[in-house]
């Protein structure tokens, strides 16, 4: 089944095949002026310019060859060589009844699904999220949604940021606190030979009653801050970091007990904005894979000495930058800047850390792609990986991209902030758009009837979809400025008015479905029926786009029209009022096919529409 952008392209690539020319200056888009037309195709002024001919004398030949096509009513030259096309009612009724039957609502499938992983959100234990999480979470559950709807086998995994110095950090911090803990510390052997599952139970047990979220939550950002200063607390913090890595017993049950707290809090937090992983790996998974990794490394001739660390060199031969040196003068050195496999201290850096993750996922789940939605801030760092990745032969080139993304600002420019200090609670960020939704149903009297629990959940979803569309209708590498107060308005290019007016449709249904009203075959004969029909059969195109861009902004930009066309069709259009039985069906039709539709677009983007409101 083809989209009529699709199936008229195969049609214009035919008539410029049989005028001499190369079928790709067939390519028809949708009309840019859609008083004249409903298509375009401007192959003909770049065919012309290949063969040195006269645009319109080719375009003249296309049109006739295209007139042939009964699903075209109209084919005219426009200016000097645009082809303007008009379908005819009959294969727009075909095309609506095609999506109107289809439980995808006109969307394909990929003819060559692939295997594709897609990490996002990362956030890490104790360490408090920032805007770039938020993004990464929205920006990526909608990419993993729409992968996967098209078809490809499709993993979301965390990425759960539990192995770096923060971790020795938090140990440190909570030893200093808790003497009973330090003390245990001591006790616990080395290894855990001679120790039992059970013993093992108790000890994290003793941890459950001592060391819960908030105390992450305050002991964190404090150790961070005096790590800074004080020399010798770092240095205390890194020994933690190295003994825990090395695999120091007690360290590691406190360890576990940490990720453990943060992890099932963290969950609890993304499911309340819609966004649920398929796998909630670490990077403290991909550790028993360095040391291998490291060997191997070197027996490739990839690992080189550098003033005690080791690197992998990057960059190609020529490639270089500009750096400035203290002094003030300016040398050219490499670049991308090589990787940092191993430390001078000898610890693995999150170089190290990624580039084993991908060797972890070749062996589980062997992605022909892995997309790393994350702040466009880390793209140097990506670049490295995926270099050294390809180098070492881990990936095949093109198998690893960084889907990278602008931030989320406050009034005043910078990174958005939802408490003094910095942090951002996702918590507190739903709490703070729930809390607008709330004041804004209110405002338009809607939900008035609805119980207590109900309004509760009907606000919810209100000011997740505030936050979701208003990251989402943007491209992601546009940065944007936080505003609770127009993305929560239910007028505009917002979430809420995308949920009225789906609501909207839900609602005019069901009033059908109670006078027992049936849809039927599609008839076109209204502006609005027109309009109507063409913006469901360009959801297959806005998929394509946001799929190939990997941009969910097509998704949403889509969904946006669509409600907008609805809206236009209803109030054209009466449903249930109009006299003839058939037209009635028709319309009936429409509305259900416009409100499948414009469900599973706001599904791709992870928004979920209350009942009603
Ligand atoms: N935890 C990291 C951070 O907070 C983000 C992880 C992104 N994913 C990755 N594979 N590096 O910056």
């Amino acid at each position: 089944m083809n989209d009529l952008k699709r199936s008229l392209s195969e049609a214009a690539a035919a008539a410029f095949q049989a005028a001499g020319l190369s079928p790709d200056f067939g390519r028809v888009t949708a009309s840019d002026r859609p008083d004249l037309a409903d298509f375009q195709c401007n192959g003909a002024l770049a065919a012309a310019k290949s063969a040195k001919r006269n645009p319109r004398e080719i375009a003249v030949q296309v049109v006739e060859q295209l007139k042939a096509d009964p699903r075209l009513a109209s084919v005219e030259i426009a200016g000097v060589g645009f082809i303007n096309m008009r379908v005819s009612p009959a294969a727009l009724a075909a095309r609506a009844d095609e999506i109107a039957a289809d439980e995808r609502a006109g969307a394909s499938l990929l003819e060559q699904p692939r295997r594709v992983l897609v990490d996002y959100a990362g956030p890490n234990v104790a360490k408090p999220m920032h805007v770039g999480h938020l993004r990464a979470s929205i920006i990526g559950e909608s990419i993993k949604r729409l992968y996967r709807f098209r078809g490809d086998q499709v993993v979301g995994d965390a990425h759960f940021g539990d192995w770096g110095f923060q971790m020795g950090l938090l140990i440190t911090a909570v030893m200093d606190e808790d003497a009973f803990i330090a003390a245990l510390m001591d006790k616990l052997p080395d290894a855990p030979r001679d120790f039992s599952d059970a013993d093992a139970a108790k000890v994290r047990a003793e941890f459950a009653g001592r060391v819960t979220l908030a105390d992450l939550d305050r002991l964190y950002p404090a150790a961070a801050a005096r790590a800074k200063e004080d020399a010798e607390y770092r240095d205390r913090a890194r020994k933690a970091t190295a003994d825990l890595q090395n695999g120091r017993f007690g360290y590691r049950l406190l360890w576990k007990h940490f990720v453990d707290v943060s992890r099932v809090a963290l969950e609890r937090e993304f499911h309340a904005l819609g966004v649920d992983f398929d796998l909630w790996k670490g990077e403290s998974d991909a550790d028993p894979l360095i040391a291998p990794m490291v060997r191997q490394l070197e027996d490739k001739g990839l690992l080189v000495e550098d003033q005690g660390a080791r690197i992998v060199r990057v960059a190609r031969p020529g490639e270089t930058k500009k750096k400035k040196l203290p002094d003030g003068s300016v040398i050219e050195v490499e670049s991308p800047d090589p990787l940092l496999v191993v430390s001078s201290e000898g610890s693995a850096m999150y170089g190290t850390t990624d580039l084993a993750t991908i060797l972890d996922r070749r062996q589980s789940f062997d992605p022909h792609l892995i997309l790393y939605c994350v702040d466009q801030r880390q793209a140097d760092h990506f670049e490295q990986v995926f270099r050294a990745a390809y180098l070492a032969g881990y990936a095949q080139p093109g198998g690893l991209e960084h889907i990278g993304f602008g931030t989320m600002n406050g009034a005043d420019g910078k990174p958005f902030k939802t408490r003094a200090g910095g942090v951002l609670k996702l918590h507190d960020l739903i709490e703070m758009a729930r809390e607008k939704a709330r004041e804004r149903l209110r405002e338009a009297g809607l939900g008035a009837e609805l119980s207590p629990e109900a309004f509760e959940e009907t606000a919810h979803k209100v000011g997740v979809a505030a936050l979701k569309f208003a990251d989402l209708q943007n491209f992601r590498g546009t940065s944007y400025v936080f505003d609770l107060d127009r993305f929560t308005s239910f007028e505009g290019k917002t979430g809420p008015y995308l949920l009225y007016q789906t609501v909207r449709i839900k609602s005019i249904l069901r009033k059908a479905a109670d006078q027992g009203a049936q849809g039927g075959a599609v008839i076109v004969a209204e502006p609005a029926e027109r309009d109507l029909t063409l913006l469901l059969d360009a959801f297959e195109g806005a998929l394509g786009e946001a799929y190939d861009k990997k941009a969910p902004n097509f998704v949403a930009e889509h969904a946006y029209k669509l409600a907008q066309g609805f809206s236009k069709f209803y109030a054209a259009c009466p449903i249930l009022g109009a006299d003839d039985p058939a037209v009635r069906a028709s319309r009936l039709t429409l509305a259900q096919t416009a409100l499948k539709q414009l469900e599973l677009a706001l599904d791709l983007l992870g928004v979920e529409a209350p009942e009603r409101m």
